[in-house]
């Protein structure tokens, strides 16, 4: 079977060896390195994928086209203060690197990347957010069940997000979970911003969750994993001493509509494709 029927067979495809070691230890470096230049003044912003609407700070509202640092809800002690160094009580980093800094650029429009891209049918997709997420040793949360055209909708839907594993993902550190063919249920529901101030979560369908099909997507350092926006996927919270870090872009198609309401929005920077 071809890639792209495989892929809208399962709404998923997994790639093994996509990208280097070498290439994948480069960009957790960079990340590492941007942690250490990012100037914390102690107004954290968490991010909790349960718990969106609770999200809407300026900083979270502005982070599409900035490189902008997000906590994990448990990082915090009851006064406020890290309990960890920085670097380890980071969630994830987003959601503008791929265009703002040239080591994530060159890994998100990598050969390999615009290869699969053509074979996909996706060479004029946009790449509209990235994020590198940390899931760090015995801190990383869980990620709550949910399609990815839910915080990129387009009318229609044409989302699909690039996962790839810097280290090697298993159930034990937290591994991606979605079951083949989740994608041929309907979308949920829409992130989106209010008329007036803040953000909510408006719901399209309330068809629940089948979760009796999920299976762990485990794959090892370097893989990819192709996401249709539809898919329903979660990940469990990372109880081992093993991080599981990973970067992911999303795209759509320039052809499809972008609603003003959407969270994520990019106003500075002009989007590029692949
Ligand atoms: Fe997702």
């Amino acid at each position: 079977m071809s890639r792209v029927d495989q892929f809208q067979k399962d709404g998923y495809l997994v790639i093994d060896g996509f990208n280097s070691a070498e290439d994948c230890d480069a960009l957790m470096q960079r990340a590492m390195w941007l942690a250490e230049r990012y100037d914390y003044k102690g107004h954290p912003s968490i991010f909790e994928t349960g718990n969106q609407t609770m999200s809407a700070d300026d900083y979270f509202l502005n982070s599409g086209d900035e490189i902008a640092y997000f906590f994990e809800k448990d990082a915090f002690d009851p006064k406020g203060q890290l309990k960890k160094g920085l670097f380890e009580s980071l969630n994830k980093i987003g959601h503008a690197m791929h265009d703002l800094d040239p080591v994530y650029d060159r890994f998100s429009r990598s050969p390999q990347m615009r290869k699969l891209a053509a074979e996909l049918g996706m060479s004029e997709y946009l790449v509209i957010q990235s994020m590198h997420i940390f899931k760090h040793a015995r801190i990383g949360g869980e990620v709550d069940v949910h399609q990815d055209s839910t915080f990129l909708y387009t009318e229609p839907n044409t989302c699909v997000g690039f996962w790839f594993a810097l280290e090697d993902a298993t159930i034990e550190n937290g591994c991606m979970w979605a079951t083949p063919g989740g994608h041929k249920t309907p979308l949920r529901s829409w992130f989106r911003r209010k008329e007036a101030a803040g953000l909510e979560m408006h719901v399209l369908d309330s068809s629940p969750w089948e979760m009796h099909g999920m299976q762990p997507l485990e794959v090892k350092k370097g893989a990819c994993i192709v996401l249709h926006g539809a898919l329903p996927h979660y990940s469990q919270p990372n109880t081992s001493g093993k991080s599981r870090q990973a970067f992911a872009i999303h795209t759509i198609d320039p052809a499809a509509h972008y609603p003003e309401r959407n969270w994520l929005r990019r106003e500075t920077q002009s989007l590029r494709p692949l």
